[in-house]
């Protein structure tokens, strides 16, 4: 499996004329190697070269162990001990991973990943290096994910639906937001989550107008919507799912929101086959809220790329125009926000499949009115 992405990547590194790849621990590194670690002071910094040969690592030295037995293709090691600082370790893994050839060339790095401190040492190993945001070739690599990533997404959505599940059941009128998020996270867990996908969102009330709401000491009232939106990780992977449930009758407006939202979130997946857009996939669920009168209530983008990372390519939206081959795995979460009233989100993980999309997630997508 690697391999093959160390071949998609060297055919990517030849296209952009780069002289290697240089990754220090994050998504993409995982993605690549399988190894993650924690990002710490000491650096750390994978070299890619771009003839596809075996990758150098320049490692703190406490790190080598562990990174052998987990990577999950041959890498040279470079270690390095606290006491030598890791210069002539960074050097030696450069000279050993770039060609003399290819001296010149710029090397790929992630501008939103890589920090001064990495860069800095780069420049001083190799005086004069030049270095190219390598970040899109490797979220065009992510983007379409193989049988083994969607088994684990798929896994990671089964298992925010027991804790979504459990969540909900625990809803009562004077709950917090706050105890309601604990109560989630704990759920996730205990369902076999090796984490939150991200931390888990409770809005309630005139709360759940604010897409972006932090959790908050607010008591759930009679009559309130609750967005809840969480997501576990399984094998590395993600999922990423939001219900909005009523606590006793949310009102005429509200529940015409919601009708709104649910229609809009069946067109997005109903648009779903290889090589549609992501703008065409936003256009499906747009309309049904702009000819409902609320398209000025629907603020932000219909869906995001899913996998490793919370937001990845492609996104959903107006301006994505690059067709989604089938492997391709996304959010849908149409919503409506009223201030004063309070939101709904509607949100399922899907993936481009040969006949159309099939949605990772399944939870029960019609209004719950919970009993007060
Ligand atoms: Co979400
Ligand atoms: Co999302």
């Amino acid at each position: 499996m690697s391999t093959d992405r160390l071949a998609r990547l060297t055919a990517a590194m030849h296209e952009h004329n780069l002289a290697a790849l240089v990754l220090m621990p994050d998504a993409n590194l995982h993605y690549l190697t399988g190894l993650k670690f924690h990002r710490g002071e000491r650096l750390t910094l994978a070299i890619f070269p771009a003839d596809g040969s075996t990758p150098c690592f320049a490692i703190p030295a406490l790190d080598q162990t562990q990174a052998e037995a987990r990577a999950r293709l041959p890498m040279h090691y470079f270690p390095w001990l606290d006491a030598d600082g890791p210069d002539a370790a960074l050097r030696a893994a450069l000279d050993a991973a770039i060609d003399p050839a290819l001296r010149g060339k710029p090397l790929g790095i992630e501008h939103r990943v890589m920090r001064v401190m990495e860069l800095r040492a780069l420049e001083q190993a190799l005086p004069g290096v030049q270095t190219s945001d390598a970040t899109r070739i490797l979220a065009n690599m992510r983007m379409v994910k193989d049988a083994d990533e969607l088994t684990a997404m798929a896994e990671a959505a089964r298992i925010v639906e027991v804790a979504l599940h459990e969540t909900i059941t625990k809803i009562r009128p004077g709950m917090t937001e706050r105890q309601l998020s604990s109560i989630c996270a704990d759920a996730i867990a205990a369902a076999g989550g090796e984490g939150e996908s991200f931390p888990n969102i409770i809005a309630s009330g005139p709360n759940s107008a604010n897409p972006h709401h932090i959790n908050s000491d607010r008591a759930f009232q009679p009559g309130d919507l609750i967005i809840i939106d969480c997501g576990a990780i399984y094998q590395g992977y993600l999922s990423d799912i939001t219900r909005t449930v009523a606590l006793g009758d949310p009102g005429i407006e509200a529940r015409r929101i919601y009708e709104l939202v649910l229609a809009a979130n069946i067109a997005g997946r109903a648009a779903v086959c290889p090589n549609i857009t992501g703008e065409r996939i936003d256009q499906a669920a747009r309309e049904v809220i702009t000819d409902g009168g609320y398209g000025e209530r629907f603020i932000h983008r219909t869906g995001h790329g899913l996998g490793l990372e919370v937001h990845e390519l492609p996104n959903i939206m107006s301006g994505s125009v690059d067709p989604l081959p089938a492997g391709v795995t996304f959010t849908i979460e149409p919503g409506i926000y009223v201030p004063g009233l309070g939101g709904v989100r509607i949100e399922d993980d899907v993936v481009v499949a040969t006949d159309g999309g099939h949605s990772l997630t399944s939870f029960e997508r019609e209004l719950i009115v919970l009993p007060m």
